[in-house]
């Protein structure tokens, strides 16, 4: 099996560029089959998320072809047959292929996602949604048959802002009869790239971004090209490594504002940044003080930063915490961290640690256990001294593009061994 090896502690200078984003990507794939011409997606991530999304498309008889940062979608011969468990297992987006196939052909079926185990993740929020268009869902050990005669445009409350719940909402609205309400939707910036590439399809969605979207169903949805929006976890993760490594380092082709959180608690901690249009630049690493996190919908503290936070968080002095407040299970990289001299607590029901700064790291052996928990110790080794070997990278491969190239281009010393 593959692993990564760092040699820690050098100094980074240079520029990282940030491809498009993961959890955008990985939505505006199944949505593209809901249109019966040819779909133009750019700025795509290479990451093992497309791979596998590509399969799922090729056993539905649609025609997908991929070119660097590029893929072309044709679903006009799409077979509606049943996904296998291994295919929808293989990752959680699969799951918008319910919203979409169900959209399309007021059918599916298919098996429970798969993805990172960092907590329960139900889908019962968008099973709900599901309904109140109108569909009828058989459900049988992870097995799911959802169909409708025809959808029908409702109000749907969702009682947690889900990112999935509200996208695969979407997905299954945007052809249903009449006016589709989502209320108390999700506000992420990935939300808002979706409803814009549906919106260039033709169709006709309001309010994405906001925690009210509307709908009108359309008949038809035509060819488009569109674009991914640049990756904020992505752009967040090296913005940590340069808070802790960067000499000169900028990252680049970012939205700063998707990650407002962020650079508000770096800045609380003692980070310098110079905060462009579309870049960060940070010059050197200061000194840094202990910080208080905690998790939130978004623009709250993305949940998806707190594990790449931990290893910054043991070179702050004196005391820090995260509260985890989305998954229950979102700490399993903090024992890995101990292993490399990190002091870090978690408390009994799992939803908070503490970190306690400011403890030299030392290069060791350590396990990914889930995609941000694994770019968490990679963070780690960065840092340490010595030589860190990770193991279980293909969590880490499924959401970071290119991160060795990225890293080694701005003087890291990392190969896949
Ligand atoms: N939830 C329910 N019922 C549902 C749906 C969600 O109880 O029907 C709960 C979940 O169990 C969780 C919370 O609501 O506790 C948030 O889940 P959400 O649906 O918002 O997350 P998701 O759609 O499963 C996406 C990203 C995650 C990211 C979250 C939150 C994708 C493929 N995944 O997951 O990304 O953490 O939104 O922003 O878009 C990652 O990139 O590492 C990752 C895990």
């Amino acid at each position: 099996m593959p692993k990564i090896k760092i040699d820690g502690g050098h100094e980074l200078s240079g520029t990282i560029t940030i491809s498009g984003a993961k959890n955008s990507v990985v939505a505006l794939i199944p949505a593209a089959i809901l249109c019966d011409e040819t779909v133009t997606i750019s700025n795509v991530p290479n990451i093992t998320d497309v791979d596998d999304l590509e399969n799922i498309l090729v056993h539905l008889n649609a025609k997908i072809t991929r070119s660097p940062g590029k893929v072309e979608i044709n679903s006009s011969d799409i077979i509606n047959k049943e996904i296998t468990e291994t295919l929808s297992k293989k990752l959680r987006a699969s799951y918008y292929f319910m919203g979409a196939l169900l959209g399309k052909f007021n059918k599916v079926d298919m098996y429970f996602p798969g993805g990172c185990s960092i907590g329960a993740r139900p889908i019962n929020l968008h099973l709900k949604g599901f309904e109140l268009l109108g569909a009828k869902i058989t459900e049988e050990e992870n097995h799911f048959i959802i169909e409708a005669e025809k959808l029908r445009g409702n109000n749907i409350y969702l009682d947690f802002p889900s990112v999935g719940a509200t996208i695969n909402i979407m997905l299954a609205a945007v052809k249903a009869r009449g006016k589709t309400v989502i209320d108390n939707a999700a506000q992420e910036p990935e939300i808002v790239n979706i409803a814009t590439f549906l919106n260039n399809m033709g169709a006709k969605i309001r309010g994405a971004g906001t925690s009210t979207i509307t709908i009108i169903g359309v008949k038809y949805l035509h060819s488009c090209f569109h674009e991914v929006i640049p990756d904020r976890i992505e752009a967040g993760t090296y913005l940590v490594i340069a808070s802790l490594l960067g000499q000169e380092l900028k990252i680049d082709n970012m939205i700063p504002s998707h990650l407002e959180a962020l650079i508000a608690k770096l800045t609380e901690a003692g980070v310098e940044m110079d905060i462009g249009l579309d870049n960060i630049v940070i010059h050197e690493p200061k000194d840094y003080h202990g910080i208080d996190i905690k998790t939130l919908v978004y623009p709250g503290f993305a949940t998806d930063l707190q594990q790449i936070m931990a290893p910054f968080l043991t070179q702050c002095k004196g005391r820090s915490t995260i509260e985890e407040t989305i998954y229950e299970n979102r700490f399993q990289n903090l024992p890995e961290l101990d292993k490399m001299g990190a002091n870090t607590q978690i408390r009994k029901d799992n939803r908070k640690a503490t970190i306690r700064g400011k403890t030299p790291l030392k290069g060791t052996e350590v396990t990914a256990t889930d995609l941000r928990g694994g770019a968490s110790l990679l963070v780690a080794a960065l840092i340490a001294e010595g030589v860190t070997t990770i193991d279980n990278i293909s969590y880490i491969l499924r959401g970071y593009d290119q991160i060795v190239e990225k890293l080694t281009a701005v003087g890291a010393k990392i190969e896949i061994i």
